[in-house]
């Protein structure tokens, strides 16, 4: 059996630069000294150090699979290190999504988002991952629907023998806890019945059904953890990570960018309360701004080797042809902005993260007369 290796992206937002904006070089140096150092002890093999708008992204591979604790607390520790800077430094949010004060074995509960892959590396093995600020898991069902199921999105589907086999999702319930699998194309119209409820039915996993790669392997993985519901309140919206893996069987990278050029809706924005454009953006623009968004999704492309990650990434938004969808989410920003207060543009009641709705029911308690 070949030696597997595993793919890390674990996030968190430990404290930005100014107000909800940007991670502080200072912050993003100390992540790095310290993923260093678990090099040097042999917890992980290579590492690259990202953000998203305000969040930290440790993008690290290894040869202990999936929630590995050593791993796992490597992360952890990394995100205390990054908060003791921005507390120094009294950035905004510092240790914003740490919910505990212990570590516990796993980052998945405590706060910080993650998304792992653990594979038998094919003899190429391309990756994108895609890091949203200002958003929510279920952001990622649209296009990783579009990527995987979706045949005027990927030529691949129609084309390619191994494609044309269809791809299996597993689909996680994040209010009941439980998960179902359901296969493309037969099961198409069951799938997307559930992850159009984006807020609760959010794509966990996607397998090829070709023999690619091992049928039991995940050829994306999206973090799905829900802050919110961890903490039991506002603690800032669960910016989610995803992994998908290219080429050979697998949709292209070609096909993977293709299902971000128009910029769909996500909810997320403001205050973590407002449906928004998600606009794709290259480092250059990688932070949030008006309104704080809107949303973004930054992205980057390695080549995996040997449990490595190959340097320098490709920053996959940084294109000429994304600046379309650009201008349109900046003008759907502007449309949707004029609603002010008002749905569709601000969260039904019940997915709102800020609410006064609670105060203002007991400040007019006995005030509503009865109409009927
Ligand atoms: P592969 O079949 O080599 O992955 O190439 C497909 C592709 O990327 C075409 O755009
Ligand atoms: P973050 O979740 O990115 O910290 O954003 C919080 C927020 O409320 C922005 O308005
Ligand atoms: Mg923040
Ligand atoms: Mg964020």
């Amino acid at each position: 059996m070949a030696e597997k290796t595993t793919l890390s992206a674990i996030k968190a937002d430990v404290g930005s630069i100014a107000g909800h904006q940007v991670v502080h070089p200072d912050v993003i140096e100390a992540a790095r000294a310290s993923l260093k150092e678990a090099v040097s002890l042999g917890v992980i093999e290579d590492f690259y150090v990202a953000t998203a708008g305000d969040d930290l992204q440790l993008l690290m591979t290894h040869r202990r699979g999936v929630d590995n604790p050593k791993v796992h607390e490597t992360a952890w520790l990394t995100f205390q290190r990054g908060t003791e800077v921005a507390k120094e430094l009294h950035l905004y949010g510092a240790g914003q999504d740490l919910l505990v004060d212990a570590f516990s074995g796993n980052v998945r509960g405590l706060g910080p988002g993650s998304a792992e892959i653990e594979m038998v590396e094919r003899p190429s093995e391309p990756v994108a991952i895609f890091m949203m600020d200002k958003t929510e898991p279920g952001a990622f069902n649209l296009p990783i629907f579009r990527i995987f199921a979706d045949p005027f999105n990927s030529a691949g589907l129609v084309i390619d023998t191994a494609m044309h086999m269809g791809f299996r999702f597993e689909v996680w319930d994040i209010e009941e806890h439980r998960r179902i699998f359901l296969n493309c194309p037969e099961q198409m119209y069951d799938l997307l019945a559930f992850i159009g409820t984006k807020g609760r039915f959010v794509i966990k996993r996607v397998y090829a059904r070709s023999n690619k790669v091992p049928k039991d392997e995940p050829i994306a993985c999206i973090s799905t953890d829900k802050l919110s519901q961890i903490a039991g309140k506002y603690v800032g919206k669960d910016d989610p990570v995803g992994i998908v893996r290219a080429q050979s069987g697998l949709p292209g990278m070609g096909e993977i960018l293709e299902a971000w050029a128009w910029p769909f809706l996500v909810s997320g924005w403001n205050r973590g309360s407002h449906n928004g454009p998600l606009m794709v953006v290259g480092q250059k623009d990688n932070r949030t701004a008006r309104f704080d968004g809107p949303p973004r999704c930054f992205g980057l492309g390695f080549q995996i080797a040997n449990a490595t990650l190959v340097k320098p990434p490709v920053d996959l938004f940084d294109d000429p042809s994304f600046e379309p969808a650009r201008r349109q989410a900046a003008e759907l920003a502007d449309y949707m902005r004029r609603h002010g207060p008002f749905e569709p543009h601000r969260l039904p009641m019940d997915e709102m993260e800020y609410t006064t709705m609670p105060e203002l029911m007991e400040k007019h308690k006995g005030k509503w007369e009865d109409v009927r």
